[in-house]
């Protein structure tokens, strides 16, 4: 199989053990930065240029989409996608999980516990804002943020309000947060692979922080083995954002898990080295799945076409019985 890593940089962990698995499973890989590529949309025919000419074929694209280039990367992914070549992930699931109140809201198709999130655009009802997220304290977010930046916990009406006034001045959408402070700056991250659960950690935040991202610090223990709640509920969040390869972060609370974010290019440094476990293969394994499947070579296999991935984003559950009504219409 030629795999392309849509990466912006060969040397970054997370694309070496992917390049390195999929070599060794004698795979021939590229890794390229999306920004390298140029779109071409011409009439019924979208094409990619590569370095001024028309890129070579690829058999399956792994993006690895770094969020600050999140735009013009998912441009490229889609292109892809229009082109029929597989992908691992969906332009259109990334943006859904890019986007924190976007995931939040797909997540409610889903008896999937989260916390409670008010997004709002004025302070004239904050009073009651604050009533729904059981504040103060309360969690602010950007709808972009990620490795923890962008998520502040603000103790008092007055910061609350003083922060979102700060970032709607900035032209910064946010949402407002319920603070689950009895999970104490722990969380769980587990890498959900092909509807399967790859592995898992629980990290803690380090003292004074509530924030348990590595990237802040924070400590990671490998989880020999998950609690079936938090596992489930891991696969039914990735499944709902239709992602194939992703990492779901979850509180640990009494009545269980509550989703904060799901993570569609999830590093796999701090996983591996917390839990000793190949995530680098299971990806790729899946990959070389995901491709027999689309080809047809396979018939048991996961693979969604990009127009159902976009069906489920309507109010209604799509159940099979309301496809076929809608179909009788
Ligand atoms: N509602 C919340 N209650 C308690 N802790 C939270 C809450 N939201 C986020 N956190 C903490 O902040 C960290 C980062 O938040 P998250 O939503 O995952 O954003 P990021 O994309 O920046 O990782 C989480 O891993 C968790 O430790
Ligand atoms: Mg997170």
């Amino acid at each position: 199989m030629h795999l392309l890593i849509l990466s912006r940089k060969a040397s970054l962990y997370s694309t070496r053990r992917l390049t390195e698995t999929a070599r060794a499973r004698g795979h021939v890989v590229s890794v390229i930065d999306p920004l390298e590529f140029s779109l071409v949309v011409s009439r019924g025919r979208p094409q990619l240029f590569f370095r001024g000419q028309p890129a070579e074929h690829y058999d399956i694209v792994l993006p690895r989409i770094g969020a600050s280039i999140t735009s013009y990367g998912l441009a490229v992914v889609r292109q892809f996608d229009m082109m029929g070549v597989p992908v691992l992930n969906h332009a259109v699931s990334i943006a859904r999980s890019r986007d924190k109140l976007r995931a939040m809201q797909l997540l409610t198709k889903r008896d999937l516990d989260i916390p409670t999130t008010v997004c709002t655009k004025s302070t004239a009802y904050l009073d009651s804002a604050l009533q729904l997220v059981e504040a103060p304290p309360a969690i602010i977010k950007l709808h972009q943020g990620t490795q923890g930046v962008g998520v502040m916990l603000a103790e008092t009406r007055q910061s609350v309000q003083a922060t979102l006034e700060s970032f709607w001045s900035l032209g910064q959408d946010i949402i407002l947060q319920e603070f689950v402070s009895e999970s104490k700056g722990r969380d769980i991250r587990v890498i959900v692979v092909g509807g399967r659960v790859v592995a898992a950690m629980r990290r803690t935040a380090k003292r004074g922080e509530f924030r348990s991202n590595l990237h802040r610090g924070g400590d990671a223990e490998g989880l020999a083995k998950l609690n079936p709640k938090y596992a489930k509920a891991a696969i039914a969040a990735a499944e709902v954002m239709a992602l194939e390869v992703c990492g779901v972060d979850m509180l640990e609370t009494r009545r269980g898990p509550r989703i904060l974010e799901i993570n569609s290019s999830p590093g796999l440094e701090g996983i591996e080295r917390a839990t000793q476990k190949d995530v680098a293969s299971a990806i790729i394994q899946h990959a070389e799945r995901y491709y027999r499947t689309v080809h047809g070579k396979h018939r048991k296999g996961a693979y969604r076409a990009p127009s159902e991935v976009f069906e489920q984003e309507r109010g209604t559950p799509r159940t099979r019985a309301t496809r076929r009504k809608s179909a009788r219409k």
